[in-house]
């Protein structure tokens, strides 16, 4: 077991699962006395709320004051924006991470929640994690991300500092096979959250799926591009995914037309 202080949290939930089977013995490798006690010490106190959700004392509210009678249950429960309305950002990344919502749970190496900056004016949505994605934990790592990379740039925008990525789903479907609609189901509060709390000035959707979801509709995109809709009020520009687009270079002119009409959202013109 890795001795990085970013793994403690696994090891708390890791040894609260195992105080819940009643387990109290385990052999722990690389760690220092006071990474073992933080983490034990985490687990104990995440053992006295469902596992994975941030304390009430952390939250700082009661769940009904939430608009939820309580908790969501892991494993059981589906994802309703109502459960997840009260959560702050770091308290909604908390919870994807350790959620249990769907199928998708069992498969993943890492929730992969978001990258860039929380800040930022533009928010791009994609579809789900692809391999290096659930290795990193990161969006749109892989040769896509590169492809995104560059096409933000041909408008004067990077991930580092002006723009936010998330993905309607944030754990990797196996073999890249598309979301299933009740994958997209329990996940996609997640996604509305955190357009709530992020707060874009524009969103730009890449791909089928997130271009359905956020205008609300089930037309091809092909349809869908080079209109600008409103997602709750926040403009919204839908385009080919990156990955498409290297599969079909004959969509590079459209996509080249789709990021102009962003820019000119983001200038107001
Ligand atoms: N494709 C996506 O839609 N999202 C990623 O994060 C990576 C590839």
């Amino acid at each position: 077991m890795s001795a990085e202080p970013r793994d403690i949290r696994d090891l708390a939930r890791f040894l609260s699962q195992r105080e819940d089977l009643g387990l109290d013995e385990v052999f722990l490798e690389g760690l220092t006395r006071e990474q073992v006690l933080r983490a034990a010490g985490e687990a104990r106190r995440g053992a006295r709320q469902p596992s994975g959700l941030p304390s009430r004392e952390t939250v700082g509210a009661d769940p009904k004051e939430r608009g939820s009678a309580e908790f969501p249950v892991p494993g059981v429960a589906s994802a309703s924006e109502v459960d997840l309305a009260g959560f702050e950002y770091s308290e909604l990344a908390v919870v994807a991470e350790s959620c249990q919502r769907c199928r998708l749970a069992k498969g993943r190496t890492r929730v992969v929640f978001s990258d860039g900056n929380p800040r930022a004016r533009l928010m791009v949505v994609g579809e789900a994690p692809g391999a290096n994605e659930d290795r990193t934990g990161l969006p749109f790592v892989g040769q896509a991300g590169k492809f995104l990379d560059l096409l933000l740039a041909s408008v004067d925008l990077s991930r580092k500092d002006s723009v936010y990525i998330c993905n309607v789903l944030k754990c990797r479907p196996p073999g890249n096979r598309d979301p299933m609609a009740d994958e997209i189901e329990h996940c996609s509060p997640f996604l509305k959250r955190q357009i709530a709390l992020v707060a874009p000035e524009v969103i730009v959707a890449v791909g089928t799926f997130a271009a359905q979801l956020l205008t609300g509709t089930n037309r091809p995109l092909g349809k869908l591009r080079g209109t600008v809709y409103a997602y709750e009020g926040v403009p919204l520009v839908v385009t080919y995914h990156p990955a498409a687009l290297l599969r079909n270079a004959g969509w590079t002119r459209s996509t080249w037309d789709d990021f102009q009409l962003l820019r000119q959202v983001m200038d107001g013109s």
